[in-house]
């Protein structure tokens, strides 16, 4: 009797013993770090804010999910975090961008943290728009702007670049203070102006891709003051910033093949995902790119920027039912897909750069049909190089993709045609 009594007192001790560690193990794998980063960030941050190192004592879980970015040996189909050539998985882009720099060197990205390197190691050749390269590589550039003004811009590369040390980093989307998502890059907020829209109005939601449209868009450096631009007055999209360009008579370089002013797309991640199946679902970059996982002890917004086809599972089934297995292969076939069409408008588009040039070279060519060609083949180039140079090969917005390679296709066509008609009707 004595005996069961001690039996059934041990009993509840070992179960409450296993019940606290149990609890212990479970707060502290869910403990919740946004909680505690309502707190204003320590002093130490608020007074060294580009400084990532600093951001990493405090935010321990978040610093060694940001360094996974140095990772850079995994590759998926079409993505991955390499360094691999794009000219040498693209061929025919050093024809189309013959006369920039982009036709010499043309990397895929990798992890955030070795922007600055990477921007360091691209030859002179591809700078020579000055310390406007620099915009989107450091959490010290905005103050660099607001102290040098247009001369950020303008002044040497080589300059400019001696006043910058650290990578892309935690105060260029968090404020030092109280630790909220900000956007810190006057070219977004600007262009928001221009289209009457308050940044500061933008939600959570809404800022969780806001940050990464700081970088992740199309630019170009404007007229005179050499500030970098999103050309966005028309609207996001390949149809309307042609227009924008259009409307401004501006031109980026004289293509010397085509002997006509063009502009260079530059990676319109942010353009092209508004208002694709997931963003009208109200999904974010932040989303599959930042999902919540484990690190360490703890569950935080993951900040290993890189392709979600690593961690499936963490990106995609907080949402999706299916596997990964699946979802893999659904994204590859999405991906396949586009790029045998983006195969067809290469094509295209290198047959309308020949055949214009054929009639270049033909004595007497008929001027008025060769002014056709280059106007469509402007328009075509544009397309192409808009969705060609977006990431995701087509998966942010497989149909709006797909659609603007169809009317490449089709401008690149006339343009063909038009040059044909110049050789056949000289004098
Ligand atoms: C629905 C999920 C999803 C959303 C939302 C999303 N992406 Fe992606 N993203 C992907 C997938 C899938 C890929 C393709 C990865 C691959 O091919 O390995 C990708 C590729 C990329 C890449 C290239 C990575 C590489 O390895 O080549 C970048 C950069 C990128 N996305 C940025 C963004 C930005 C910026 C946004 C918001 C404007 C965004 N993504 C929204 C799923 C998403
Ligand atoms: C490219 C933008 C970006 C950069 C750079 C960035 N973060 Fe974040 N961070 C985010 C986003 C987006 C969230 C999710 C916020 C939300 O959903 O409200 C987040 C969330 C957080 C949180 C809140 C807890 C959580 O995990 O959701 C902390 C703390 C944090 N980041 C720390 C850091 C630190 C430290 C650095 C630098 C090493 C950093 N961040 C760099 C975009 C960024
Ligand atoms: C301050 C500018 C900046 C911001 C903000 C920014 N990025 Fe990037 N991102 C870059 C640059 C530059 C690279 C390429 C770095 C390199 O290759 O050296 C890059 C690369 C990437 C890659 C490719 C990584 C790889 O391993 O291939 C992904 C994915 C990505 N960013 C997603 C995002 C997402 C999602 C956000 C928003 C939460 C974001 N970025 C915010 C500038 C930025
Ligand atoms: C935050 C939630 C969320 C996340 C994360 C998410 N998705 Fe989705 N996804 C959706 C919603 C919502 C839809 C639209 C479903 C519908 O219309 O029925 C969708 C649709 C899709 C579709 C169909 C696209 C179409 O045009 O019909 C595919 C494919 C897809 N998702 C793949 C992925 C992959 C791969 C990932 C991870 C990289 C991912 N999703 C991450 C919510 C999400």
């Amino acid at each position: 009797m004595k005996n069961k009594g001690i039996i059934i007192a041990l009993s509840v001790v070992v179960a409450i013993i296993i019940l606290g560690a149990v609890y212990t193990a479970f707060a502290i794998n869910n403990r919740d770090i946004s909680e505690a980063a309502k707190k204003p960030n320590p002093e130490e941050i608020q007074k060294n804010p580009t400084v990532n190192e600093v951001w990493g004592k405090y935010y321990p879980e978040h610093w060694q999910s940001y360094l996974k970015g140095k990772e850079s040996d995994q590759k998926t189909k079409y993505g991955g975090n390499l360094r691999e050539s794009k000219l040498e998985h693209f061929p025919y882009l050093r024809t189309l961008y013959a006369g920039l720099g982009y036709s010499e060197e043309f990397w895929e990205p990798r992890g955030h943290p070795y922007a600055l390197e990477d921007i360091n190691s691209v030859p002179g050749s591809r700078k020579k728009t000055g310390g406007a390269c620099l915009t989107c590589k450091s959490p010290e550039v905005p103050a660099l702007i607001e102290k040098y003004g247009d001369d950020f811009y303008r002044k040497p590369f080589n300059e400019m670049v001696k006043n910058v040390k650290y990578p892309i980093g935690c105060s260029d989307c968090h404020d030092p203070q109280t630790n909220d998502l900000r956007i810190t890059r006057p070219a977004l907020i600007k262009a928001f102006e221009r289209q009457g829209k308050d940044i500061t109005k933008a939600s959570r939601q809404e800022l969780r891709s806001l940050v990464c449209a700081q970088c992740h868009v199309t630019y170009y450096f404007k007229e005179g003051s050499k500030e970098t631009t999103f050309p966005w007055d028309e609207g996001l999209k390949a149809d309307q910033t042609f227009q924008y360009f259009e409307k401004r008579n501006l031109t980026e370089w004289v293509q010397p093949l085509v002997q006509t002013g063009l502009n260079k797309a530059r990676h319109p991640d942010y353009e092209l995902f508004v208002g694709s199946t997931h963003h009208s679902a109200g999904v974010a970059c932040a989303d599959c790119h930042m999902p919540y996982t484990k690190q360490g002890d703890s569950k935080i917004s993951s900040h290993w920027w890189v392709s979600p086809l690593l961690n499936i599972e963490a990106s995609c089934t907080k949402c999706h039912t299916q596997g990964a297995d699946y979802l893999q292969k659904r994204v590859y076939q999405i991906q396949d897909e586009f790029k045998a069409v983006l195969d067809l408008a290469s094509e295209t588009n290198l047959k309308a750069v020949r055949t214009i040039e054929a009639a270049l070279k033909t004595p007497g060519a008929d001027q008025a049909s060769i002014k056709r060609a280059q106007d469509h083949y402007r328009k075509a180039f544009w397309y192409f190089d808009w969705v060609s140079t977006a990431n995701s090969m087509g998966f942010h917005n497989p149909q709006e993709a797909t659609r603007f390679l169809a009317e490449s296709i089709q401008y690149a066509n006339e343009a063909i045609q038009a040059a044909d008609q110049a050789m056949l009707k000289k004098q």
